[in-house]
């Protein structure tokens, strides 16, 4: 039985997030999760009362600073921080992608969890604990047509998190981490039907959640993939 630990993560509402909700809470941890979907933000809250979501948008800093407020003073600071939330652009060339749409991806995938991060680090700077996980993707490390806006968030991610794990306390960590292929509306929206062959959240997840779990500070820095299938 592992001792339960306060969870932060963003991008609850459905996909990797939403799995790792379940799976978390079955292995007794105590889970705090956000994204925008209201009535997906509802029905989590009625089918974990003793846990905490809110509706709120990583982009909305303002928003981010209330929210990292209200979790500290409520739960205290996170003891594993899952920076989860993005988007990813249509698939398009990189000269036919709308700018509104190029901007919103850089917007969630990047300065969103800059202001995640930017709320709840000095909390958990301030115990000297704490694990901060930032999802980053094969394409973090290697690149496909058709999504370069994100690609470049996922480039942003990794390097941004490495040069964040250089800032912290050796008792901490910051781990970019690519949580392989897995069958998400993200993955529908760029590989279309050949998103079935890969696995489903809830497969995924199981592992996920005990990797993630087994995180120490010595990893701090290593660009680092959640166990395949
Ligand atoms: N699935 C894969 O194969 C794969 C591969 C590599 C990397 N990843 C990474 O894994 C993570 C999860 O991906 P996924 O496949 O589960 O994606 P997904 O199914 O599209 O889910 C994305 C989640 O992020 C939330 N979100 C989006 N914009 C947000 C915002 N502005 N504020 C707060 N929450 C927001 C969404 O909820 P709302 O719409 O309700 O806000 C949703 O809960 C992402 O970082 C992704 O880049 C996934």
């Amino acid at each position: 039985m592992r001792k339960p630990r306060q969870i932060v993560i963003t991008g609850v509402s459905k996909g990797l997030g939403r799995a790792l909700v379940d799976q978390f809470i079955h292995l007794g941890m105590n889970i705090v999760g956000c994204s925008r979907n209201e009535n997906a933000i509802r029905s989590l809250q009625e089918q974990y009362p003793d846990h905490h979501f809110a509706a709120v948008d990583v982009t909305d800093r303002s928003h981010v600073d209330r929210w990292a407020t209200q979790i500290v003073s409520q739960v205290g600071p996170p003891d594993l921080l899952l920076n989860n939330a993005a988007a990813i652009n249509a698939n398009a060339p990189l000269w036919e992608v709308p700018p509104d749409e190029f901007e919103h991806v850089m917007r969630v995938n990047i300065t969103g969890v800059f202001n995640v991060v930017r709320a709840l680090v000095p909390s958990m700077i301030e115990r000297q604990q704490g694990i901060i996980v930032n999802f980053s993707s094969t394409w973090g490390r290697s690149v496909a047509p058709e999504v370069a806006p994100y690609c470049a968030t996922k480039w942003a991610i990794e390097g941004m998190t490495r040069a964040l794990a250089s800032e912290l306390p050796n008792s901490m960590a910051a781990i970019p981490l690519n949580p392989g292929v897995i069958q998400t509306d993200m993955l529908d929206s760029c590989l279309g039907d050949a998103s079935r062959m890969y696995p489903k959240p809830q497969e995924w997840s199981a592992a996920a959640a005990e990797f993630l779990l087994d995180l120490q500070p010595s990893q701090s820095g290593e660009p680092l993939s959640a166990p395949r299938l």
